[in-house]
């Protein structure tokens, strides 16, 4: 049975992988399935909360009990975000947001031109939403999580991201081409502000969405 320890709570969960068009055929994305993001919409509702999903580009059935907001780029998501924040006691930041988009959106297919070499992509940054939402509390005591996805030197990396995006929790996972994306399973380091570390093991990703609610109750308690 579980306890509805999040009744009458309002959390948003950020899930999926954004998409940064360059022409109307193409864009730039990511591995991100949604998986994790839509486990701990699950398991918030189950835990009795009100929950918002702000969902990239999962080919995901909605939740049920869920409201689900659909956005493609960093910039709706960020959009969509923020106002579901504005009332929220927790946001959960599973979605993998692309820290650039192309400069340029080209209005028609991109064309490959005989004998000629392509042009190079040009970037510009996307604005640090977990930053944001961190550095500005919409109200005062609302809990805000990351994720943190790395490939390599993975708790190191993530301690330096904790600091620097100013958020209560960081989820550190380890992910790689077939590793933790697409994956019904996850294993991770949950770690606090407060210098706090806990591990959780290879499991089902609904038990490390659980580990992080209990995080997450216990700070707003
Ligand atoms: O979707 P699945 O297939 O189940 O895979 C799950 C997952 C690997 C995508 C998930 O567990 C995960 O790690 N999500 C975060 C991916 C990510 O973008 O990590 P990052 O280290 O690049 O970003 C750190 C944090 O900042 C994240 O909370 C991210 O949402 C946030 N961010 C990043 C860039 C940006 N411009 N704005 C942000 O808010």
């Amino acid at each position: 049975v579980t306890e509805p320890d999040l009744r009458g709570r309002h959390v948003v969960v950020s899930a999926g992988g954004t998409r940064e068009p360059l022409d109307p055929v193409r864009f730039l994305g990511n591995r991100s399935s949604g998986k994790q993001g839509y486990a701990l919409a699950r398991t918030a509702a189950a835990r009795g909360a009100r929950v918002t999903l702000v969902s990239a580009n999962a080919g995901l059935p909605d939740p049920a009990g869920v409201d689900v907001v659909r956005v493609g780029t960093a910039v709706q998501l960020r959009e969509a975000v923020l106002k579901a924040a504005a009332d929220a006691d927790a946001v959960v930041m599973a979605a993998a947001v692309a820290d650039f988009r192309p400069a340029v959106y080209a209005t028609g297919k991109i064309k490959k031109r005989d004998g000629q070499d392509p042009d190079p992509i040009v970037l510009v940054r996307n604005p640090d939403i977990l930053a944001e939402i961190s550095a500005d509390r919409a109200r005062p005591g609302q809990v805000v999580v990351g994720f943190a996805a790395e490939t390599d030197d993975v708790l190191a990396n993530g301690r330096a991201k904790l600091a620097r995006k100013g958020c209560d929790l960081l989820v550190v996972n380890e992910v790689g081409e077939a590793r933790t994306f697409g994956s019904e399973e996850n294993e991770a380091v949950v770690l606090g502000a407060d210098g706090s570390e806990t591990p959780v093991p290879h499991g089902p990703k609904e038990a490390l969405a659980d580990t992080v609610w209990d995080l997450v109750v216990r700070r707003l308690a």
